[in-house]
């Protein structure tokens, strides 16, 4: 066995934490049923077990029992050890329809485009996490953007015709809707104790538009980068209460700071929106990713996007191109992974800056603990994944709207959250981000090339936290970046 990994009374005691009794040990029992499976042979000794031997810390377990112990490029990509089984089996199909590159045509795999984004879903989320985001060449005139740039009329509304983001890759014989083109300028700055930094503001222009009577001009977009596929089950089971009081208490004067939830209409259902950059969807978008990113068409959208285009006459009515069986292992794989501990959690510098963090007031927004709700996830097409329920989670998020001031501000309204907000971007994982996808840019449309361009974006809401950081010594901005390196 490579991995210990074992679960017992105390631990439940520990992870049930502000429940009703009665859920908990409904929740023991269904955690127990999974683990039989897995390590019958062990003796449950309410304990985790790091792969050293050492026995896991209440702070290293980012995630209860999904926290993986993975410092290496698949730590984003890795099943979380309750994974066994059937579900291990079906955990390994949602990955593998997740990374390979989709065909042309029909048949089991294929169905790209005709006009796309990318050719699969870990084309832009390379090892599940974030592919490096096009500003750095220029767009995506020289080829693939791996940014989803979303598109409005300035009057509200999509165009039924192009979809929802610009589909800059087409297949042979069709023209792609655009490319969008990314200029920078560059500003330096000083901290008051004269190191300097830099801020990078990208500027977008579609070119090549692909319509003769819209004018690019009359469109409204925003430019996102990919986000980090970082405990995306957790996001999917946090409890909904719990959220609501959070929006409830989320409420600083003296810091200016106020979160709100957003809520999105989806499958017919009002509910609070939580995934995306402004948190615009109410959960993984598995049908709508493949549909609006890939071209693939499915049971929930049926046909082609772009599908007015005149050039997609020939691509109507063939067919739905990928199942929900199939596409519920991919919610089921992204939901199963492991969410990496945090490292190094007793370095004296990274205690140091853990108080910086909570003196930068940034564990007002940047949650650090929050709860999932007892029964856990339910996946697209029905399966429940009750592992998720009743754990202990640090996302350092609140999942919460934020006005983060004009700067970041892309004007362009999703759901409740308008043009300067977004969603808190949870930091889990983020210090394993250079070793997945070999680049430290941040943010929603990865402008900020390190942590500490990050933070000092951070305006409106987030004002007070850059300032405070800003006069900082050096040594203790120093070690509140390792300390966010040790997440
Ligand atoms: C063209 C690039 C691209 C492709 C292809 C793509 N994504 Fe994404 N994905 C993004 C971007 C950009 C975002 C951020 C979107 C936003 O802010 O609304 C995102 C966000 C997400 C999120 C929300 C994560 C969070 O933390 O809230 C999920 C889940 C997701 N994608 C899953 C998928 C799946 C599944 C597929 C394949 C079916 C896919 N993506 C294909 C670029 C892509
Ligand atoms: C008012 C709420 C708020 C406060 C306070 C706050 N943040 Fe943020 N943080 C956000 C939001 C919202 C985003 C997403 C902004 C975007 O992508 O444009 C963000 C993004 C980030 C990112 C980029 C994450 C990524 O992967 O792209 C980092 C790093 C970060 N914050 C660190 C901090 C630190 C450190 C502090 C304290 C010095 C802090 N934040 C204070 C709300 C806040």
């Amino acid at each position: 066995m490579t991995k210990l990994f074992l679960l017992g009374k105390p631990v439940i005691k520990a992870l049930r934490g502000g429940f009703p009794r009665r859920l908990g040990r409904i929740l023991f029992v269904a955690i127990n049923i999974g683990f039989l499976q897995s390590c019958d042979h062990d003796a449950f000794d309410g304990i985790i077990y790091k792969p050293n031997g050492e026995i896991a810390k209440p702070e290293e377990l980012s995630a209860g029992i999904s926290t993986i112990f993975s410092t290496v490029s698949g730590a984003y990509d890795t099943n979380a050890d309750w994974v066994t089984g059937e579900l291990l089996t079906r955990f390994n199909r949602g990955d593998g329809l997740y990374d390979n590159s989709r065909g042309v045509g029909t048949g089991s795999g294929n169905g790209l485009g005709p006009i796309f984004g990318g050719y699969s879903c870990g084309a832009c989320h390379r090892n599940t996490g974030r592919t490096t985001p096009a500003w750095v060449t220029g767009g995506s005139g020289a080829g693939f953007s791996s940014m989803l740039v979303y598109i409005t009329r300035k009057t509200g509304g999509y165009f039924p015709e192009y979809g929802r983001v610009l589909h800059d890759q087409s297949i042979y014989g069709v023209k792609a809707e655009g490319k969008i083109k990314i200029t920078t300028t560059t500003e330096k700055f000083k901290f008051p104790d004269g190191e300097e930094y830099e801020l990078i503001t990208p500027h977008y222009e579609i070119t090549d538009w692909y319509d003769y009577e819209i004018k690019p001009e009359d469109l409204i977009i925003s430019v996102r980068a990919p986000l980090r596929h970082v405990g995306m089950g957790q996001m999917m089971a946090l409890n909904h209460d719990e959220l609501k009081q959070l929006a409830a208490q989320s409420n600083y004067p003296e810091y200016g700071i106020s979160g709100r939830l957003n809520y999105v209409t989806e499958k017919g259902k009002y509910d609070i929106g939580i995934s995306g950059n402004k948190a615009n969807h109410q959960d993984l978008t598995v049908e709508l990713g493949f549909s609006s990113d890939l071209g693939v068409t499915n049971d929930r959208f049926p046909h082609e996007v772009g599908e007015g285009q005149s050039q997609m006459m020939g691509f109507a009515n063939q067919g739905v191109e990928i199942s929900t069986r199939d596409m519920e292992d991919v919610d089921l794989y992204m939901q199963t992974l492991g969410v990496p501990a945090r490292r190094n959690v007793d370095d004296e510098t990274i205690k140091h800056g853990e108080q910086m963090f909570y003196q930068a007031k940034c564990h007002l927004c940047h949650t650090v603990t929050l709860h999932t709700r007892p029964r856990g996830s339910i996946l697209l097409n029905g399966t429940q994944l009750p592992w998720l329920g009743n754990q202990i989670i640090h996302p350092y998020s609140d999942f919460l709207l934020h006005d983060m001031g004009q700067g970041l501000a892309d004007d362009y309204p999703s759901g409740l959250a308008r043009g300067c907000e977004w969603r808190t971007t949870p930091l889990w994982g983020i210090g394993l981000q250079e070793i997945v996808n070999g680049h430290t840019y941040f943010l929603h449309d990865g402008r900020a090339r390190n942590l500490t361009e990050a933070i000092m974006w951070h305006d409106g809401e987030g004002a007070a936290s850059r300032s405070i950081f800003s006069h900082m010594s050096k040594e203790d901005r120093a070690a509140l970046l390792t300390f966010l390196n040790s997440l």
